[in-house]
């Protein structure tokens, strides 16, 4: 049995991706902080964290190195006892300084376009796994380059590109094994924005265009309809995914079942996944593929932030930071969800220092609150957002001309490392 109480927990947040780079600095850094700054205690709910944040540049993501191995531990963990293949889905988490830890304890990547896949080859040192809801004729011969599986979202993109396999896998000697996205049509995700079920969807296909075989050259199905969710929601997916599919499954090499579950949360049972996963590759004779991509990265790092004004407006007290919800931390809008921050309470508490913090962007609705301390802000007191580190690094903009956040990580053995630094040349160059 795998040991819970090792685990932390946190409430469940949604995220989805992107991501911008820039110059690099790899360079140990030590930072000498601002006269006025006081670094407020964390808040008991959030997860120890060993960094000292006054040492460090303002604002910064910053991912906890020993908070990431403690995930991928879990995460091999599952892999080793079931027998299944887990790689990390790179929307979700793609900060590739930390890929050769996370190779030690996975078997890879998959990736959702041609950047991601080329990231896989280049940082992870080894061929990606691929599903995009579209591939495009001008860059396919390059994607077969990065990948080993490559997953079609409909019939349709498959007959429109499988001779193009077959003459890259003749001509190269490398064998790529192809899979179709199917769409069981249950999903227990209640947003709709992030589920993959609702009528009309666009990813993947029913199980009314197969025949009674797989198509020629098919080898893999791949589902995903899991956002965040625990064994027991696969388990109750799975019945509607054999119930609809169960026959072209005896067929297939294997079986994605795609990513969302949540396996680094304190509550998740490992040992229940692993009965599942076990258990269907005996029933239809398959290799097992997840690919989480938010349980690779959660609850390993943070967004640091500092206040840069604070004033009145019509009662309520705003802080203004020097981060933006809108183009920093987009999901906590568009899900929306409210971000734990630490030391404060993530309810208003009445006679206590209460706080609408303002992101530094002119939209109007760039603003997350209300937060209650013990004790007053100050302008320069730092405040850390929890749990920055899967998707919302990835989703980051520009919007505004603001600066991206420096990336950084504090490491096992206690020491900062910035990795990047984000200046003009960053915004310009999306610009035309
Ligand atoms: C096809 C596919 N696989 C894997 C993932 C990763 O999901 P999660 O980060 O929730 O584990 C996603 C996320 O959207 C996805 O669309």
């Amino acid at each position: 049995m795998f040991d819970q109480d090792t685990w932390v927990s946190n409430p469940p947040f949604f995220r989805l991706f992107r991501f911008n780079i820039a110059v690099f600095f790899a360079i140990r850094s030590h930072f000498t902080p601002p006269q006025s700054m006081t670094v407020l205690p964390v808040e008991k709910t959030i997860v120890p964290t060993t960094v000292d944040f006054t040492k460090l540049p303002s604002p910064c993501f910053i991912m906890e190195e020993r908070l990431l191995r403690r995930n991928l531990e879990k995460l091999h963990y599952v892999k080793e006892q079931s027998g299944c293949t887990l790689i990390l889905a790179l929307k979700g988490f793609s900060l590739y300084s930390t890929f050769p830890m996370v190779r030690q304890y996975l078997d890879g990547a998959t990736a959702s376009s041609l950047h991601e896949a080329r990231l896989c080859v280049e940082e992870m040192k080894t061929l990606a796994h691929v599903y995009a809801p579209i591939y495009l004729d001008a860059e396919f011969e390059e994607m077969l380059s990065y990948a080993c599986h490559l997953t079609f979202n409909t019939l349709n993109q498959w007959e429109r590109f499988k001779n193009r396999v077959t003459a890259y896998e003749k001509e190269t000697l490398n064998k790529i094994s192809c899979g179709i996205r199917i769409n069981p049509q249950y999903s227990e995700v209640e947003t709709e924005m992030y589920n993959p079920c609702v009528p009309g969807s666009r990813l993947g296909i029913t199980a009314d265009h197969f025949g009674e075989t797989l198509p020629k050259g098919i080898e893999g199905l791949h589902f995903h309809t899991l956002c965040e969710k625990d064994s027991y929601t696969l388990e109750r997916t799975l019945v509607h995914v054999e119930a609809q599919f169960g026959h072209l499954l005896h067929q297939a090499k294997w079986v994605n079942f795609g990513g969302g579950h949540l396996i680094t949360r304190r509550d998740y049972n490992p040992d229940h996944l692993i009965a599942l996963i076990r258990s269907f590759q005996e029933r239809y004779q398959v290799e097992v593929i997840l690919e989480p991509g938010s349980a690779i990265g959660w609850q390993t790092g943070y967004l640091l932030s500092t206040v840069q004004d604070i004033f009145d407006s019509q009662g309520i007290q705003v802080a203004m930071l020097d981060v933006s919800f809108a183009a920093h931390m987009p999901d906590t809008l568009e899900m929306p969800y409210k971000p734990r921050i630490h030391h404060a309470y993530q309810e208003p508490i009445q006679g206590k220092p209460t706080y609408r913090f303002g992101g530094m962007t002119c939209l109007a609705g760039d603003f997350m609150g209300d937060y209650s301390f013990d004790e007053p802000l100050d302008i320069g007191d730092r405040v850390v957002f929890d749990d920055m580190m899967h998707y919302t690094m990835v989703k980051t903009t520009t919007f505004n001309g603001v600066h991206l956040p420096s990336i950084g990580v504090w490491h096992e053995d206690n020491y900062f490392e910035l990795l990047r630094s984000y200046g003009y040349e960053t915004f310009k160059d999306r610009l035309g």
